[in-house]
């Protein structure tokens, strides 16, 4: 099985210092990728061992994204949606950082920037739109679609033919039945059984 962006070898700039930050560098150093650091307003490094390269703004500056590969690393769906679309008009490239121990199905397609933890399942015919994020354990079994900045916690089960709004937040542990579809921007509680459309007008 080859992972979508298995291939790239651009060091990676993770836009994000906090602790979904220290997930993505873990993700990558795992994969053997070069890391050349992160950014962060608040956070002063290293971190994880890497330098801290500058503020959030620096990802927009004219020629950072020249020869690296971004990747936004906020939990917050509206930030990491936000400044992945502004790294992508400022003609950087979008990093997709997903765990050499996640479990894809051949052919799965996985958007850039989005990130697909340890432990993670996507199965056959499964689609992962851009800036998502996947975490730990979660289950995306066949025939799912996830739209982009969709934000999976840990434990996550969708059963086949799931179909997830952009935007959509579903809380760890929270298990969707065969075919149900997640409104946009939904949120869903952590533990939460889903047994009809959720949010659907
Ligand atoms: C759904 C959620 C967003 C609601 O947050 P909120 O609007 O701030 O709600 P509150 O925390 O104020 O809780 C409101 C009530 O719902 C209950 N509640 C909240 N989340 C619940 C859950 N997942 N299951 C059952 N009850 C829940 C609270 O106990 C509280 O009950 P009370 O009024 O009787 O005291 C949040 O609880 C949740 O599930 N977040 C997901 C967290 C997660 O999985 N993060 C992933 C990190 S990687």
């Amino acid at each position: 099985m080859t992972h979508p962006d298995s291939h790239a070898t651009a060091p990676v700039v993770i836009v994000g210092a906090g602790g979904h930050g220290r997930v993505v560098a873990d993700i990558f150093l795992a994969a053997g990728r070069a890391v050349a650091g992160f950014l962060d307003d608040r956070v002063v490094g290293p971190v994880s061992g890497l330098p801290v390269l500058g503020p959030f703004a620096r990802a927009l500056d004219p020629g950072f994204g020249r020869g690296r590969a971004l990747i936004v690393a906020l939990g917050d769906t509206t930030r990491r949606v936000d400044l992945s679309q502004a790294v992508l008009r400022a003609g950087a490239g979008l990093a997709t950082a997903i765990h050499p121990f996640a479990i894809l199905a051949g052919g799965t397609q996985i958007g850039a920037g989005s990130t697909v933890a340890a432990a993670a399942v996507i199965g056959t015919g499964a689609t992962v739109g851009r800036f998502c994020i996947v975490n730990t354990a979660a289950v995306v079994d066949h025939d799912c679609a996830l739209g982009d900045g969709v934000f999976l916690g840990p434990g996550v089960r969708l059963c086949g033919g799931v179909v997830v709004g952009a935007g959509a937040f579903i809380g760890a542990g929270a298990i969707v039945l065969p075919g149900v579809r997640i409104a946009a921007d939904a949120r869903v509680r952590a533990g939460a059984l889903v047994d009809v459309d959720f949010g659907i007008g």
